[in-house]
C-alpha cells in the first residue's frame, strides 16, 4: 500500500475523502461520516470555507462564545471568544463583572508602528553602499505610490527606510528596515507588496536580495491595559494578604521562566480566543508576544503588579498587530459578527479590547492560583467535558452533577460514581 500521491489537490472532495480512507486509514468504519457531519448544509458557506485553504475535507468546529459585562475605558462590551477550554469564558465573564464595579479597564495604544525588512548581502565598502542608498532613497518611496496611494488616503504608508549594517553578526549581511503604519488593517500583504516593490528598485549588481518580508515582532505595536481598586476592595478576607501574594505570583512570573511561560500562556487563553473571533492571526500575535516577552534577554511576565498607598494596580503591556479591515475580517462571516458584536472597532480599539482580555484572564487564574487553587474551578468547568466522556445520559448527568456538588472533582472519582450508579440501577 502507497500513501503517496500526486496531484492530490486535483483531485474532488470527495475522491480525497476516499483516497484516504482506502490508503491511509485504510477504511475506518466512521471516517467519511464524522468528515461529513461537520459539513455545512448551505453549499455557498461551505464552499466559502473550502476556498480558504487547499485540500480542504471538513471544518473543525471550535467553540464561540461571548463574554458579557466589560467596561473598557468607560464603554459597555460583550466581548466575542473562540476556545475550547472549559473556564476561559467564564473567568473572563466572572473578572469582567468584578472590575466593572471597580471603574472597569483603563486601555491605552501607546504606538502602532509595524515592521518589514529587505535583507541582503553587500560584500563591497561600506561607503558606497551607504551612497547608493542615500541617492536611490527617494526612489523607494516613489516606485512604491501606486501600492501605498490608499492606504496614504486613510492615514498610513511607509514611514521610514533605514539601512542597517548587520555585519556584526552576519558577514556580509545588511538590511533595509522599513516602518510602516497600516491603520486599520493588520497589513501584512500591504507590507509585503511594498517590501518586495522596494527590493526591485534597490537591487543593483553587487546586492544579492536574499528575502523581503514583515517581521511579526512588533514592539512598537504597542497596547497597554490597567486596573485598579483599593486593596480592601479586592477580596473579602484578608485582603492585604491575598493583595501580596498576588503580586508576588507576578513577580515569580519575571524572574521564573518556567513560571513566565504559563503565566503568559493564561493570558494568551484570553487574547487569542479573541483574536481568533476576530479573524485575526493567531500565530502572528503569538510570535510577536512571546518575543516582546523575551526582549530583555530573559523570557518574563507581561504583566505586572504593584501595591501602593493602600491601592491595588494591576496592568499588561502587549504587541498586538491586528486588523479590523481586510483579510479574514471580510472573508468569515462570524468575524465579521465579532467586529459587529464589539461595535465595530478601529485597530486601535481591538488593540485594548485583546488586552483587556488578556488581563482579565491573568487577573483570574492568578486569583485562584493564590487562593483555592486552580483546579477548584477548572475541574469543576471540566466537569460536562468528563460526563460527556463517559456517554452519560441526561438523568446520569444530573444525578452526577448534584452528587459532586460539594465535592473536588477528578476524573477518577467521577468514573467511579458512574459506575457504582450503573451497578446500583442495573
Ligand atoms: C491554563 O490554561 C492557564 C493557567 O495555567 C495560567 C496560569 O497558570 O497563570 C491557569
Amino acid at each position: 500500500m502507497s500513501r503517496e500521491i500526486s496531484g492530490f489537490s486535483k483531485l474532488s472532495k470527495d475522491e480525497k475523502i476516499d483516497w484516504l480512507d482506502a490508503k491511509v486509514l485504510t477504511k475506518t468504519s466512521d471516517f467519511k461520516e464524522i468528515l461529513r457531519q461537520y459539513w455545512n448544509a448551505n453549499s455557498d458557506l461551505q464552499s466559502l470555507h473550502d476556498d480558504f485553504i487547499e485540500n480542504t475535507i471538513s471544518n473543525f468546529y471550535l467553540p464561540y462564545a461571548v463574554a458579557p459585562n466589560f467596561v473598557i475605558n468607560n464603554k459597555k462590551y460583550v466581548i466575542p471568544m473562540v476556545i475550547e477550554e472549559s473556564s476561559v469564558v467564564a473567568a473572563a465573564a466572572m473578572v469582567a463583572k468584578f472590575w466593572a464595579k471597580r471603574g472597569g479597564f483603563k486601555t491605552e495604544v501607546i504606538s502602532t508602528d509595524k515592521i518589514g525588512q529587505v535583507h541582503f548581502m553587500y560584500k563591497s565598502a561600506k561607503t558606497e553602499l551607504e551612497a547608493y542608498f542615500k541617492k536611490i532613497k527617494p526612489q523607494l518611496f516613489s516606485t512604491t505610490s501606486a501600492l501605498t496611494k490608499n492606504m496614504k488616503n486613510r492615514g498610513g504608508g511607509i514611514l521610514d527606510i533605514e539601512l542597517r549594517d548587520k555585519t556584526q553578526v552576519l558577514k556580509d549581511y545588511y538590511q533595509l528596515h522599513v516602518r510602516f503604519e497600516t491603520k486599520d488593517s493588520m497589513g501584512a500583504n500591504f507590507i509585503n507588496s511594498c517590501l518586495e516593490q522596494i527590493a526591485n528598485t534597490f537591487k543593483k549588481e553587487g546586492i544579492k536580495i536574499v528575502m523581503s518580508i514583515l517581521s511579526n515582532y512588533t514592539p512598537n505595536c504597542l497596547v497597554r491595559a490597567e486596573v485598579s481598586c483599593p486593596v480592601s476592595d479586592l477580596y473579602k478576607e484578608a485582603p492585604m494578604y491575598y493583595a501580596q501574594k498576588f503580586v508576588e505570583a507576578i513577580k515569580i512570573a519575571q524572574v521564573e521562566p518556567y513560571r513566565a511561560v504559563t503565566h503568559n500562556k493564561g493570558i494568551m487563553n484570553g487574547v487569542d480566543a479573541v483574536v481568533i473571533a476576530t479573524g485575526n492571526d493567531f500565530r502572528a500575535i503569538e510570535a510577536g508576544v512571546h518575543a516582546y516577552a523575551s526582549r530583555k534577554g530573559q523570557y518574563q511576565s507581561l504583566s505586572g503588579a504593584e501595591i501602593k498607598d493602600g491601592i491595588f494596580k494591576f496592568w499588561i503591556e502587549l504587541p498586538l498587530s491586528v486588523g479590523t479591515v481586510g483579510g479574514l475580517t471580510a472573508l468569515h462571516p462570524l468575524a465579521k459578527i465579532s467586529l459587529a458584536l464589539l461595535q465595530n472597532p478601529s485597530a486601535k480599539e481591538l488593540m485594548e479590547i485583546m488586552a483587556a482580555a488578556g488581563l482579565a484572564q491573568n487577573f483570574a487564574a492568578l486569583r485562584a492560583l493564590t487562593t483555592k487553587g486552580i483546579q477548584h474551578g477548572h475541574m469543576k468547568m471540566h466537569f460536562t467535558n468528563i460526563l460527556n466522556q463517559l456517554k452519560t445520559t441526561p438523568s446520569e448527568k444530573e444525578t452526577l452533577k448534584q452528587f459532586f456538588k460539594d465535592k473536588t472533582i477528578t476524573h477518577r472519582d467521577v468514573k467511579e460514581a458512574l459506575e457504582k450508579l450503573r451497578t446500583l440501577k442495573s
